[in-house]
């Protein structure tokens, strides 16, 4: 066989397919599903205004101007500005029995990921590290502080994340998935959270920011940035966003 495909990718691809004549089969034993949401309650909690969507946006203009942008200036966002952000992220638009529906589809409505944000330019908060709790639609303070040294050093030296106003991190909550959709749950996770950064690249074209996704990072680094296991919850990826 092509040595090149007895790697991971090959074999992770043809390992989660689904047949018409058999199930996907493991030997995971028993998943513990975790929490819906993670909250950090000792933190303290900055509660974001209501986004303001009086000024309506033309979908095709922004689609057709959606660029990767990373060249941002020093201009702070306002406080709402972020809000808009945070919406376009994971704002719940509607209710399901137990599901809080967002802004971007999710495989079984699980949303398995958690959005982090490094505020380095926005009025009214301090500099910090925050989750974003989705049902208060609420900042909670992680830790305080300018962070950007870390964050281009985690982003394996790319200038850019050093200058943004924001920058958004999401990590994936892999039980949360797994519980099930098992081994699959890593195509899943993936393509959740392409839809969640395209939300944010459309909503910062909306309001004239630039962005930029990032994928490229050291894993470890910024997992020790958030404080998570890097196993159960691990970053996946990130977006910058600016003003031009
Ligand atoms: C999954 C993913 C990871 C990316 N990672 C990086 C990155 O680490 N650094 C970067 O400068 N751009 C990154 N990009 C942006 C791409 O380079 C950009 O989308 C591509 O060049 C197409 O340009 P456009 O987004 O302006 O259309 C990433 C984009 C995606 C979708």
């Amino acid at each position: 066989m092509t040595k090149y495909k007895q790697g991971l990718a090959f074999r992770y691809v043809q390992g989660t397919r689904y047949h018409r004549d058999r199930p996907l089969s493991d030997d995971l034993g028993s998943i513990p599903s975790p929490e819906q949401f993670k909250s950090y309650p000792d933190a303290e909690r900055v509660i974001l205004p209501d986004p303001d969507f009086s000024r309506p946006a033309d979908l095709w203009q922004c689609l057709s101007q959606r660029r990767s942008k990373r060249k941002t200036t020093q201009e702070p966002l306002s406080l709402e500005e972020l809000a808009r952000l945070m919406w376009s992220a994971q704002g719940v638009t509607a209710r399901s029995g137990m599901y809080l529906l967002r802004t971007a589809p999710s495989a079984g409505a699980l949303y398995p990921f958690e959005t982090y944000l490094y505020v380095d330019k926005v009025e009214e908060l301090p500099q910090g590290i925050y989750h974003f709790n989705v049902p208060d639609f609420a900042l909670e303070r992680m830790q305080n502080g300018n962070f950007s040294r870390e964050f281009v050093s985690a982003s394996i030296g790319q200038p850019f994340v050093g200058r943004a106003a924001v920058v958004i991190i999401w990590t994936a909550m892999m039980l949360r998935c797994m519980t099930k959709y098992r081994d699959r749950a890593m195509r899943y996770i993936p393509m959740d959270l392409g839809h969640v950064c395209q939300n944010v690249q459309l909503a910062a074209t909306a309001m004239g920011f630039g962005s930029c996704p990032i994928g490229a990072f050291y894993d470890d680094d910024f997992n020790e940035l958030l404080g998570v296991d890097g196993e159960e919850e691990t970053v996946l990826y990130l977006v910058t966003v600016g003003k031009l």
